[in-house]
């Protein structure tokens, strides 16, 4: 059997159509994702049934035959076992109990507990690695640690990051220990969904914008160069996909600095820019504006045409720039991938 088209692009080869997926392509706009999570009871339910959580991450491969399928979790699992309290509101989002200072963190579980809590998520992995179609890679993944960050200490999005920016600038000590935690809770949690069966791991820092000056050195390069050279020393070959989300300028070299095999771009950036700037050091993942699945028509076969053209000339894993919204239309993704396959 030829190698999955997905595993080819992030080993560095130019393929004359990218291998596709999309970030939240198991979600609200698919009516056979909220019949399943109805099914479950809620969203966490669902996460922690192994059954019905590969059940929504295999639908939409049955529907659009995307290249690659994205474990169904959420980022936010790992502080809820590493002690945080975490409930969603409907309509809003996600709510954990927040984390106060060096006592907050002390008072967090040690980070090999974490397998405790995951253990059905592993589980999830282990039925996708046998019930995906042969062609289609299984990726799994995990919140970067200043992400991560963000919601355990402000115990909810924010738009500014403004919480964790307070601690990181008032309790450093405080805010180095979290950050300490996650990065370690993150090794064990990504090595098990490698060893369960993950072919690929993607970090998603979606906050990295906010890191200014060397603060984005600090805390978005650094932690990810040390899970992913954690992950590379138990698990040579498995490629690892890091999402900077909106670093700008940041995203230059940031495959060179971390160790990561491809990186992902969101669209606030050109692809024409990133293809100069980011592709040169190798695979690069994005960037199609999500708006486009809510819109359609003209404007985004252009784009996709435009995004396809521009990342020709090198290893590329087609991509929303960020995760597909509720309000998308199923119809507009079928448009999507079957502009990007036409010869
Ligand atoms: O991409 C996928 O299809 C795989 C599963 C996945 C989910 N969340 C499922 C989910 C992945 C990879 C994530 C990552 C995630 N979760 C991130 C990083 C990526 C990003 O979007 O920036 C973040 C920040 C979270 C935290 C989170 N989870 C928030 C802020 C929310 C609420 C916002 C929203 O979209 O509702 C969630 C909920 C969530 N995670 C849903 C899904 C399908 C919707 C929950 C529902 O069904 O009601």
């Amino acid at each position: 059997m030829a190698e999955k088209l997905l595993m080819r692009a992030l080993a560095g080869e130019t393929l004359p159509v990218p291998p596709a997926w999309m970030m939240r392509q198991a979600g609200r706009y698919l009516p056979e994702y909220k019949a399943t999570r109805a099914e479950a009871g809620d969203f966490l339910s669902l996460c922690y049934n192994p059954d019905l959580a590969a059940e929504v991450t295999l639908q939409p491969i049955r529907r659009f035959g995307f290249d690659a399928a994205i474990l169904f979790a959420d980022i936010l699992l790992v502080p809820q076992a590493l002690g945080a309290d975490l409930w969603f509101v409907t309509g809003e989002g996600p709510r954990l109990s927040t984390i106060e200072g060096m006592d907050g963190v002390r008072a967090l579980k040690p980070a090999e507990d974490v397998h405790e809590t995951l253990a059905p998520v592993y589980e999830t992995v282990r039925i996708l690695a046998r019930e995906l179609p042969s062609d289609v890679a299984l990726i799994g993944f995990a919140g970067a640690p200043w992400t991560v960050a963000t919601y355990m200490i402000a115990g909810r999005g924010t738009p500014d990051q403004a919480p964790a920016h307070a601690l990181k600038d008032g309790e450093r000590a405080a805010f180095d220990a979290l950050m300490a935690r996650i990065t370690e809770a993150t090794v064990h949690y990504l090595s098990a969904q490698i060893e369960a069966g993950a072919e690929v791991v993607k970090l998603f820092d979606s906050w990295a914008g906010s890191l200014k000056g060397d603060d984005f050195d600090r805390y978005a390069v650094q932690p990810a160069r040390a899970i992913i050279a954690a992950l590379k020393a138990r698990h040579p070959d498995v490629p690892i996909i890091a999402f900077p989300r909106e670093a700008g300028d940041g995203y230059v070299g940031f495959a060179r600095a971390t160790g990561a095999d491809c990186v992902a771009l969101d669209n606030s950036v050109s692809a024409e820019w990133a293809a100069r700037e980011v592709q040169k050091d190798g695979c690069v993942q994005g960037n199609l504006a999500p708006g486009h699945m809510v819109t359609g028509g003209q404007p985004l076969i252009d784009d996709v045409r435009r995004i396809r053209e521009a990342f020709s000339g090198g290893p590329h894993i087609f991509n929303l720039g960020h995760g597909i919204t509720p309000d998308a239309s199923p119809d507009n993704v079928a448009l999507m991938l079957e502009t990007l396959r036409e010869g």
